[in-house]
Order: C-alpha cells, then sequence, then structure tokens
C-alpha cells in the first residue's frame, strides 16, 4: 500500500498531486564543442481526469524546442507550453497544456554551456590529458538544467535512455542495465523508482576493472590499476551492509572515480557512485566514502527524503549506517577515531553556525539546498540514531531499521511520517526507554541534547597526550615519528596542534612526517590550512599546484578562506582564483564566489 502524505516542496514549481510522472524516456546527443546536450525526454504521466491539464515541470536554462502530447505513446502533435520567469535559484517553470487522456509528453530541448548540474572538461582537467569529459551532479535541485522534469525527491520515476556520444569516448548512466549499441549509441534501463536528483550521468574516455560478483569500478585508464587496490573492499562492504539491513536490491554496485574537478567527495548514483580521486591515497584510509555511498543504497536511494528539509533522513542514516560498517570490517577502535574526528568537526561547525541552521528538520525556504552540507544533517543526524541504539539495544534498534527500510522500500518519506513510524514501532513499545528519548530536541531543536553520546577513542588518548607533551617539550618529533601511527591517528595530531605554530615547530614536523608531499589529501589538507595559517612558504607552491587541480569544494573552500584572512593571501587569492575558476565545477565555483563577494573573514587572533 503506498499512502501519499503530501507536503509541498518549495524547491519545486511542480505540483504532482495533480499529474504526476511515472516513467522518463532520453534521448540525448552529446556534443563537446558546443557543451550541449541535444534531444529530447518523453515522461509517462498519470492520466489527468478532467477535460485538461496542466504539467508544470522544473527547467533551469533550458532552450525548449517544441511539446508533443500523445494518447497512446505512438503518434504525437504538438500542444502549447509557456516558460515561466527565471528564478536565479530555482530556474524556470514550464507549464505544459495536457489534453484529457494523454499520458506521454516529450519535450525537445537542449541545455546551455552554463547548466548548474553539467561539467564539461577540457582534456587539460583529466587524468590522462587526452579525451575531454562530462559529467551530471543532480543532487540537490540541478537534474533540471539537463532533464525538464518534476525535479522533487517526492516523485519518483523509472527510466530509459538512449545517449549518442562520438567514439572513442563512452557514455555511463547509474543505471541497471547498460548497454552497448553501437560505438557511438549507449542505451540504459532502471526499471526501480528512482528520485530525480539520481538522474546521473558521465561520457569520457573510462576503462572498468571488477572488484567482485557484484561490484567494479570504472575510471580513466591511467588511474584504474591504482583505483581497483584502494576500493578492492567493496564487495566486503556490500555484504556486511546486508548482513545488517537486508538485501542490496538495485542488481550491482559499481563506482567511477571522476577527475579531480569532481566537486564532491562521492555522490550515490544508483549503481554507479561518483567518487573523486582524492581518495586513493594508496592505504584505503579514505574508503569510509565507500562505505558511506554504498549505505546510501539503503538510506536515500531505497527510502528517500520527501523534500530538502529532510535531508537528515539521507545523510544522518547513512553516516550511521557507514560507521557500522566499518566497524564490521575493520573494527570497534577504527570506528571510534572516525567518530572522535567527525565529532570535533561537528562542534566547529556548532559553533559558528546560527542556530536555525542547526536544526535536523531544517526549514530551507528561499534557499539553495546546498548550503545545508554542514555536519548537522550528517553528524548530529548519525548521533540522534546512535543514541537510540544505545537507549534500546543493538538488537532491537537494527530489527528497527530493518523494518523502516522494508516498510518504506522506494518511497519518499517526510520527518513527520518517519517520526509517526518510529513511535508506532520503537518508542510505544518501551515506554520506559522511550522516555529518555528527547526527540523534539533531536529533530527541531538547534544544538545538541545534554545526553549526546560521546564516544572515546584510546588510540587517539595517546595521539592527544604526544602533541601536548610536544608542544611542552616533553616529547621529541623524533619519539612521535618512531610510532607509527596510522593516517586516522596523524589526522587526530593535526586536528589536536593549535593554530599558530613557530616556523621552526612547521619544518620540524615537515622533517619527520613529509607532510608537504604526502600522497593522503586529508593529511596534505589539513597541513595546508596550517601552513597558510603560519606562513610556511615551504608548502606554498604545493599549496598552488593542489588548487589547480583538485576541485573538491571541502578542501578548496577552507584553503580560501584560511588564505583570505591576510592581505597578501588575498592577493595570492585573486590570482589563483583568476586561473583556476573557469576549471571549477559551479558547485564549487558558487562557493567561492560567495567567499570573494563577502566580507574578508576576521583575522584569527
Ligand atoms: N549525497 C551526498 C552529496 C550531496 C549532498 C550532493 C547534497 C549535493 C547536495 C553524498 O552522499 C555525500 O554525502 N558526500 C560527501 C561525502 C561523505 C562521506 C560525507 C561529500 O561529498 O563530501
Ligand atoms: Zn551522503
Amino acid at each position: 500500500m503506498i499512502e501519499t502524505v503530501f507536503k509541498r516542496d518549495v524547491h519545486s514549481y511542480s505540483d504532482p498531486e495533480r499529474v504526476r510522472t511515472s516513467h522518463v524516456h532520453l534521448e540525448l546527443a552529446v556534443h563537446f564543442a558546443a557543451r550541449r546536450l541535444e534531444g529530447s525526454v518523453t515522461l509517462t504521466i498519470g492520466c489527468p481526469m478532467g477535460a485538461r491539464e496542466e504539467l508544470v515541470l522544473d527547467t533551469k536554462d533550458l532552450s525548449i524546442h517544441r511539446v508533443l502530447v500523445s494518447k497512446d505513446g505512438g503518434s504525437y502533435s504538438d500542444t502549447p507550453f509557456t516558460l515561466g520567469r527565471p528564478d536565479q535559484l530555482l530556474g524556470a517553470p514550464l507549464a505544459i497544456d495536457v489534453p484529457r487522456g494523454a499520458s506521454h509528453v516529450r519535450i525537445e530541448y537542449a541545455t546551455q554551456p552554463q547548466a548548474s548540474g553539467l561539467q564539461w572538461l577540457e582534456p587539460g582537467e583529466t587524468a590522462d590529458k587526452i579525451h575531454p569529459f562530462l559529467l551530471t551532479q543532480s543532487q540537490a535541485i540541478h537534474a533540471r538544467s539537463w532533464i525538464p522534469l518534476q525535479d522533487t525527491p517526492g516523485v519518483r520515476v523509472t527510466f530509459s535512455a538512449v545517449v549518442r556520444t562520438p567514439a572513442p569516448l563512452q557514455a555511463i548512466m547509474g543505471a541497471q542495465s547498460r548497454h552497448v549499441a553501437a560505438d557511438d549509441r549507449y542505451e540504459f534501463r532502471m526499471d526501480l523508482p528512482i528520485p530525480s536528483y539520481l538522474f546521473a550521468l558521465a561520457v569520457g574516455n573510462i576503462v572498468f576493472a571488477s572488484l567482485g560478483p557484484r561490484t567494479g569500478v570504472y575510471a580513466e585508464p591511467g588511474l584504474l590499476a591504482d583505483a581497483a587496490h584502494e576500493f578492492e573492499d567493496t564487495e566486503l562492504m556490500m555484504s556486511a551492509a546486508e548482513r545488517l539491513f537486508g538485501p542490496y536490491r538495485w542488481g550491482r554496485y559499481d563506482l567511477l572515480v571522476l577527475p579531480p574537478s569532481f566537486p564532491l567527495g562521492g555522490m550515490e548514483n544508483p549503481c554507479l557512485t561518483f567518487v573523486t580521486p582524492t581518495l586513493i591515497a594508496g592505504d584505503k584510509s579514505l574508503n569510509t566514502l565507500i562505505a558511506h555511498e554504498l549505505a546510501h543504497s539503503w538510506s536515500g536511494n531505497l527510502v528517500s527524503a520527501a523534500t530538502w528539509g529532510d535531508f537528515w533522513l539521507n545523510e544522518g542514516f547513512t553516516t550511521y549506517i557507514e560507521r557500522r560498517i566499518q566497524e564490521e570490517l575493520y573494527g570497534v577502535e577504527r570506528a571510534c577515531m572516525e567518530d572522535v574526528l567527525a565529532f570535533d568537526w561537528l562542534e566547529h561547525e556548532l559553533a559558528r553556525l546560527a542556530p536555525q541552521d542547526q536544526i535536523l528538520h531544517i526549514n530551507l525556504e528561499g534557499r539553495d539546498p546546498d548550503e545545508n552540507t554542514t555536519r548537522i544533517p550528517y553528524v548530529k543526524g548519525a548521533l540522534f540514531l546512535r543514541s537510540l541504539e544505545l537507549e534500546f539495544g543493538r538488537p532491537r534498534f537494527d530489527a528497527f531499521l530493518r523494518g523502516y527500510f522494508d516498510h518504506f522500500a522506494f518511497q519518499s518519506v517526510t520527518t513527520e511520517r518517519f517520526v509517526d513510524y518510529l513511535e508506532s514501532h520503537l518508542l510505544r513499545l518501551d515506554p520506559a526507554h522511550a522516555s529518555r528519548v528527547r526527540l523534539h530536541e533531536w529533530i527541531e531543536s538547534p544544538g545538541l541534547p545534554q545526553s549526546t553520546p560521546r564516544t572515546v577513542s584510546v588510540a587517539f588518548e595517546g595521539v592527544e597526550k604526544a602533541a601536548s607533551d610536544w608542544l611542552r617539550g616533553a616529547l621529541s618529533l623524533k619519539e612521535i615519528g618512531a610510532r607509527h601511527w596510522s593516517t586516522h591517528e596523524l589526522l587526530r595530531f593535526l586536528d589536536v596542534l593549535p593554530d599558530r605554530l613557530e616556523l621552526q615547530k612547521m619544518a620540524g614536523l615537515d622533517r619527520v612526517f613529509n607532510f608537504t608531499s604526502s600522497r593522503n589529501t586529508e593529511i596534505l589538507y589539513r597541513w595546508l590550512l596550517m601552513a597558510i595559517r603560519n606562513q610556511y612558504e615551504p608548502a606554498y607552491s604545493k599549496l598552488e599546484g593542489f588548487l589547480s587541480t583538485i576541485g573538491r569544494r571541502k578542501f578548496v573552500k577552507p584553503l580560501y578562506e584560511e588564505l583570505l584572512r591576510t592581505p597578501a593571501g588575498r592577493e595570492r587569492v585573486e590570482r589563483l582564483y583568476q586561473r583556476n575558476r573557469s576549471t571549477y565545477h559551479p558547485i564549487t565555483r558558487g562557493a567561492i564566489d560567495k567567499l570573494l563577494d563577502g566580507s574578508v573573514p576576521e583575522p584569527r587572533a
């Protein structure tokens, strides 16, 4: 039974209560020189009952050539449409006249070069530097910049697609079936209903390596071997997640490693997670992100947040499951270390976020949903679930979660519906424990409840002690170096060092740990931040190289922000950003533009 509890999505012009799309068929040709996708989309809609209906679609920077309708999917005829005035954030509504009994609507259209959901890369911006590359990023509201559709996570559709691209480039989509029909024609199908933000396409020179019976990795040829090694535990992660939360329902799970300008760490496109190459550290130490994107196959893709204000249902659950997978594979201590690193980051954010932005069930009306990618929906959301786990015990909480995924499979849910389900399937069954759950405080209030569970890591206690002993002169760097810390321990060490360090100490650290030449981007990123804060010049050319190749917003934005705190740094930013701006993805570019428009951040005390 599918009940529909309707909540208006403030980020979509569509009105799915009147007409609802059930299937999307795409026919697209990829034109690299013009930076354009051109073709058509055919939407299968629930038949409108009235004399005629209006179907409103979301679009952003699309050129609409023609709109047609059909009653049987066979013969099509033109129908009137109007493209409304564009809004900077939401784009423009496309209102289509749909006569009684119509079942299909076809829109012939083309994208524009500035489409916010597309990134067109020159050969020089790829790993192999030979062929161009195209990638999409639809979440949160960018699908509308490359497909006119009902762009709300409350509507789920199956899809089929034909993509034409010149050989030797290959097209790939996040789909259950992928088929090469001719050397320039690729066909895809997704028979399970997905929300629009999971539509994904990439085109480039990519090759494949198998990781296990149901898992594999696609990457540019030059990266493939390293990627396959880095992500070799993917199949194990999948089995661990299945043991915990029920069957993986999407068939295959593959990864696509993107060029370094990919703006995110990862994106859980169905059957084909998109990942940044900055995870390839050589030692699998950053593969938690794979566990995260895989976990979205349950929390997010199977059961999806119905609006962007419910985003924490995707990310909080996923961050919780990500930890559980890590614990299964690598043990409790590694999961604890990651908890501590994440908690630290959450506390830093809580210190600077306005109270209304610290709420899980956030009000995003009039705001860009991409702004809600703070640690609140992720880490606060996961802590809430962890607190339920501790209160009710693992066996009961795991059974509850598994039941939740089964009950709402292939549906989109609001926070209100989740709360109803939680009350009826967990809280009401055990009033004594339930009375200690600060439900409203967790979901609707800023900050963290007093009862927030804190994780301790024994290994990190040693790291923290070593750091303070070194700072007060009681321990030498050589002795610390001899401890051969893991990546996580090194990350903790860098996190607990003070913002200000004498140059001589910086140089000492670099000598012992070779931070400036670290291959691990998480370590290098923290080190570069410290280098900027302390004007440690030996790391500057590395910093410039980093900002000229890597486009991951999580790294790039704080580095520019730190540089902007001094006049000399600002000059450097202006020079660097002028050179790099056009190579950054619209998501990263938008974040840096905003920094530069805003006031100069206060110098640190
Ligand atoms: N679904 C998100 C990425 C996203 C969120 C894109 C909101 C656009 C809007 C993805 O699963 C994610 O959370 N990625 C994180 C990595 C994760 C391990 C914290 C990222 O890219 O940093
Ligand atoms: Zn996520």
